[in-house]
């Protein structure tokens, strides 16, 4: 989980009573994301929506100010959000995860260091968690396409002064790779700008971008 979203605060667009503030990925538990944005919604007087495809009726009950959805973020932003008649103010995209060993199938090794096993016992088990819950097959690309699809359909309700946040999210050889890696060339095109990124060697990444003039 990277940190960079927290750092909305300090590049917080106006909000008004037509603003919302839209998370796709919702936190696990408390120090997340989600308790992070709730309370900055309450401090502008507006709510969080927060969208995962999992069972996350704890933080979507326990917290004030969140509206939760249980669902894919694309059909969220495909079918829901053009009916709230909001605007979004900032939004941050960490949904489905973008794993460097994703693609590998090979069995975990006596000679493999304790990191790589652990790494690759992680990607398993989520593997199987993706395959078991919501019967797709997790893989890099389509974890791509669905942040870019939640972006194009979300691209007509942003604010006109809004914040984009997408976490895990870094340069490789000077292109943008992880979860937004289709989704900064598409905001780029469209007139938003980085502000903002985040690039912790090993652990995480992240960038903030925002239409601002
Ligand atoms: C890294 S976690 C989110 C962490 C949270 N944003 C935080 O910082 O505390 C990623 C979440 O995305 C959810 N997810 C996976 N695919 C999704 C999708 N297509 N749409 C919405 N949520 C999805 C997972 O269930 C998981 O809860």
């Amino acid at each position: 989980m990277g940190n960079l979203f927290r750092r909305a605060t300090n590049h917080m667009p106006p909000i008004s009573s037509k603003d919302i503030i839209v998370e796709i990925g919702s936190a696990k538990g408390p120090g997340g994301s989600t308790h992070f944005f709730a309370d900055l919604a309450m401090r502008h007087n507006t709510v969080l929506h927060s969208i995962d495809i999992d069972d996350r009726t704890h933080v979507f009950r326990d917290i004030p100010g969140v509206i939760g959805y249980q669902q894919a973020g694309s059909e969220w932003a495909k079918n829901i959000c053009p009916s709230l008649n909001k605007n979004i103010a900032v939004l941050y995209l960490d949904n489905y995860d973008y794993n460097y060993w994703v693609d590998t199938d090979s069995d975990i090794a006596d000679n493999d260091g304790p990191v790589l096993q652990a790494a690759l016992e992680a990607v398993r088990n989520q593997k199987n968690e993706y395959l078991q819950k919501h019967n797709f097959i997790m893989c890099n690309q389509d974890c791509v396409i669905e942040h870019l699809k939640q972006m194009i359909f979300l691209l007509p309700f942003m604010s006109k002064h809004s914040l984009v946040i997408c976490d895990d999210t870094y340069l490789s050889n000077d292109c943008w790779a992880g979860k937004g890696a289709a989704v900064v060339p598409y905001l780029v095109i469209n007139g938003y700008h980085i502000i903002e990124t985040e690039n912790i060697h090993g652990s995480s990444y992240g960038v903030m971008l925002t239409n601002a003039k």
